[in-house]
């Protein structure tokens, strides 16, 4: 794993965009998978700086999202699809055919994720795929278990990631209770990784990650076993 340090979440932004823009630039098709968060929001619109400047140019660029909660609408504001649209895609030149989200608004969310995850197994393969963690040590919403996940999937949020994500909603009883995921396998199929940490309260799962066992209990820690990672880490996560 790669770790470059930063100093705070501006120059976490700053770094990340530099590192999407040359992906883009070399491969103008390329495959993203991307997720939704504080933490990639700086990101988000330095990307859209690049594009106004005439210096990225999204149309050939394919993305997966990372996951959905179950049960949301898509025009909610707190869904992933209302959310990607509004803080991304709505603001670059991305052919709506070339977005992906996982669908959680739906009878079937099971076979919704099964046909998600056939997508992206019959695309070419994620090239770059960029994401944040849980306070908790999940990626995406592969919570804290047992064994680790192989493709997309519905998982059952945990009482801790509804509480920490209840800061977007009314109350926590309005946080879904389930979400559709990539699974672990999913994420580690992607070529390279680039994951973005930031704030105090994230030392915790990260020291975790970098320093402890890999465990299905710190999901993150597979990252170890993945051949090319690049992390960016601020100050505050990396010293608590
Ligand atoms: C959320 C999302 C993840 C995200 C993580 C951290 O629950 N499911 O995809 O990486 O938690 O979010 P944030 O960047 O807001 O701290």
């Amino acid at each position: 794993m790669k770790i470059i340090e930063v100093s705070d979440y501006n120059e976490m932004s700053q770094k990340a965009a530099e590192i999407v823009a040359e992906q883009i630039k070399e491969k103008p098709d390329t495959i993203l998978a991307l997720n939704v968060g504080s933490t990639p929001m700086g990101l988000y619109s330095l990307l859209i700086d690049y594009y106004k400047r005439g210096e990225l140019d999204f149309s050939q660029v394919r993305t997966f999202n990372i996951d959905e909660y179950v049960g949301l609408p898509e025009d909610n504001p707190q869904s992933y699809h209302y959310l990607m649209h509004k803080q991304l895609f709505s603001q670059i030149n991305m052919d709506p055919d070339n977005i992906n989200i996982p669908k959680g608004y739906t009878e079937d969310p099971d076979a919704a994720a099964e046909d998600y995850e056939r997508k992206i197994k019959k695309s070419k393969g994620i090239d770059l795929l960029i994401m944040g963690i849980g306070v908790n040590g999940h990626i995406g919403f592969n919570e804290p278990d047992d064994h680790f996940s192989d493709d997309t999937h519905v998982v059952e949020l945990q009482e801790n990631t509804r509480i920490v994500n209840a800061r977007f909603f009314d109350s926590v009883d309005h946080v879904p209770t389930k979400a559709v995921t990539m699974g672990i396998g999913t994420i580690m199929r992607a070529k390279k990784i680039l994951l973005i940490v930031s704030g105090k309260n994230k030392h915790e799962a990260l020291m975790n990650c970098i320093y402890g066992d890999v465990k299905p209990s710190v999901p993150v820690s597979i990252l170890k076993f993945h051949p090319n990672v690049t992390m960016i880490v601020d100050n505050e996560a990396f010293y608590g």
